[in-house]
């Protein structure tokens, strides 16, 4: 393993739509496994390809004890609703309230290419949500509950 650099809000590749894994080998794990060393030494809750500069559809979650590595996720579902503070290591002195479903599905592919599905609650649903937004190129400020609320209110 190996730790990688964080990328950093410019970046325009924090803006790209990333690619499907379609080979599950030994450089997706070798990615992987990067990915892990740079989010454990980072402490975050959780870490996107894209923001170590690899567009591949790939997010690792950290968050309340839980550790889930996902390749191609796909939120199948959602419901509830919960308003609170988020942050990413890509975006430096910034954090903002941002408003997320309480409970997701994720179907998603383990890295060895098994199907798999995690029901989610709580914080690791605002992490699932906040990964997989990466994946689309979407950072957590556009969606700044705040913002939403004055354009309602004005
Ligand atoms: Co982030």
């Amino acid at each position: 393993m190996s730790l990688r650099d964080i990328v950093k809000d410019k970046d325009p590749i924090l803006r790209t739509k990333c690619r499907r894994v379609e080979v599950f080998d030994a450089r997706l794990h070798k990615i992987i496994d990067d990915m892990k060393e740079t989010l454990f030494h980072a402490r975050g809750a959780g870490l996107a390809a894209p923001q170590i500069g690899i567009a591949r559809r790939i997010a690792l979650i950290h968050a309340d004890g839980v550790y889930l590595e996902f390749v191609n996720p796909v939120i199948v579902s959602s419901s509830g609703s919960q308003i609170g503070q988020e942050a990413c290591l890509s975006v430096d002195n910034r954090s903002c309230i941002v408003e997320r479903p309480n409970k997701v599905t994720v179907d998603y592919y383990d890295r060895n290419g098994n199907a798999c599905t995690y029901d989610a609650m709580g914080f690791v649903a605002r992490a699932c949500c906040h990964e997989i937004d990466h994946l689309d190129g979407i950072l957590f400020y556009d969606k700044e509950y705040t913002n939403v609320y004055r354009r309602v209110i004005r």
